[in-house]
């Protein structure tokens, strides 16, 4: 058990992001009991399995891929959406897996990922100025008075789109949709005729083959489509503690709390603080957590967060998550691997190279530079190499439908064609193309020995 820890001890301390002016604490405060009564969204088993997994990640034996929208939206809520992105995950998957030779554990940024930490909290347009959009799970988009206003109900439309959500993801992991005779089925519409599609294309034929002569050498017949159950994970930022703290259960078998809201939950860049409320209330629950780790984060910063969100240095809990900028990565990340490196407590290594690389275009979108992306990647890599230290991972905003949101990739998005499908609720995402190609140039690198350098060295 975490000393002096509860659900609600968060309330105690300052929190940064969240909205401090909901007009009707009433009604916050009877959903937040609803969703106290509601079922768990996730189970103890299920995130003991993705620790187990991430500790193998922790090993240098596997690779984390987690990824998916910038932000769901209510909107945007279809069955096609959520079957592309988790097909998208599912290719790129393979792709590291035998291209890469490493085991992937899959993680999708999904079913819960509402909540939008913002730089200021009001905006203006026009003359008018009113509370930025903070994500479904708080307020609207749309630019108008009472759909910025926070409204508590939304907790509960998250929720219930969450719930549905897995619903869907659990019987395409279990029912065999995920089944590796399916692989030339999963190839997305629009990537069929670009370089990334013959590439995958190659892939599938080879593994296939393999397939029908490991069957043949036991002499089976060629394999058919069938269940082939695969683990599939949920992710979201612990942004709105309210939601979080609702949906945090005491586990009888071990006395600990789990927050049943997703698999996997992470701290933000902007709520990373150590006497902040979202440390404290990540600090307590059992669940695998994940920590940005932005251009102004220091070491010893770093190891105090670490003594505090992972003391016993539990192999697979903490995955730090670097988001630096392909200019300023080379600056911040060396010197923080060598921190973790010395303390010796497993921690796994990811990038995330999409927050430090956001620009505005010429005719004013919000978008990411494919080769600025291409290139935190690269560097990653080699800082990970250079400091005797496993890159175990990548965290990635990315959708499976077609649109054009960053520039560059083999199937060149330029400005100009940024309007044409630019679909985001918040930040612009890899379509499958440019996230497919970012899969083949990892696990190219993934099959050089990475071989971690012993501990405190
Ligand atoms: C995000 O992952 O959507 C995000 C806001 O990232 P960061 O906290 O790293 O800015
Ligand atoms: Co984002």
């Amino acid at each position: 058990m975490t000393r002096d820890w509860t659900p609600r001890s968060w309330r105690e301390k300052p929190v940064r992001c969240m909205p401090d002016d909901y007009p009707d604490p009433h009604t916050l405060a009877r959903v937040e009991g609803e969703l106290s009564r509601l079922p768990p969204l996730v189970f103890a088993a299920e995130t003991r399995r993705l620790t187990a997994g991430l500790a193998q990640v922790a090993e240098g034996k596997a690779f984390l891929l987690q990824g998916g929208d910038c932000a769901e939206s209510f909107k945007e809520f279809t069955s096609d959406n959520i079957r592309d992105t988790f097909r998208l995950l599912l290719q790129m998957a393979v792709v590291l897996t035998f291209a890469g030779g490493r085991p992937v554990v899959k993680v999708g940024r999904i079913a819960g990922q509402f909540a939008k930490p913002r730089s200021s909290a009001m905006e203006t347009v026009g003359g008018i100025t009113l509370p930025s959009y903070r994500g479904d799970i708080i307020n609207g988009m749309d630019f108008d008075a009472r759909e910025r206003t926070p409204d508590p109900r939304r907790l509960l439309m998250a929720y219930h789109q969450s719930s549905a959500t897995l619903n869907l993801l659990r019987s395409y992991a279990q029912g065999g949709y995920a089944d590796l005779c399916n692989l030339h089925r999963w190839t997305l519409d629009f990537v069929a005729s670009s370089p990334q599609g013959d590439l995958y294309r190659g892939l599938a034929d080879k593994i296939f083959q393999s397939l029908c002569f490991m069957h043949a050498l036991h002499g089976a017949p060629a394999p058919q489509p069938g269940p082939g159950p695969v683990d599939f994970f949920t992710s979201h930022e612990a942004l709105l503690l309210n939601y979080e703290e609702a949906l945090t259960r005491a586990e009888p078998h071990t006395g600990g709390w789990l927050d049943t809201s997703g698999h996997m939950l992470w701290i933000g860049e902007r709520t990373r603080q150590l006497d902040g409320g979202h440390v404290e209330f990540m600090r307590g629950i059992e669940n695998p957590i994940g920590l940005k780790c932005g251009p102004t984060m220091e070491p010893d910063e770093l190891l105090r967060l670490v003594d505090v969100l992972n003391p016993k240095g539990i192999p697979g809990r903490l995955t730090l998550i670097g988001r630096f900028g392909a200019d300023k990565v080379s600056e911040s990340l060396p010197r923080l691997m060598a921190a973790t490196r010395k303390d010796g407590r497993p921690v796994i290594w990811s990038i995330d190279p999409m927050h430090g690389n956001t620009h505005k275009a010429s005719n004013g979108y919000k978008t990411r530079s494919f080769d600025r992306i291409l290139s935190e990647v690269r560097a990653f890599l080699q800082i990970a190499s250079a400091e005797g230290v496993y890159p175990g991972g990548l965290h990635l905003e990315m959708t499976g439908q077609h649109v054009t949101e960053c520039l560059g990739g083999s199937f060149p998005v330029s400005e100009d064609e940024l309007s044409s499908r630019y679909h985001t609720h918040c930040d612009p995402r890899l379509n499958a193309d440019q996230a497919l190609q970012l899969a083949f140039m990892v696990a190219e690198s993934l099959q050089l020995p990475h071989t971690p350098r012993a501990r405190a060295a």
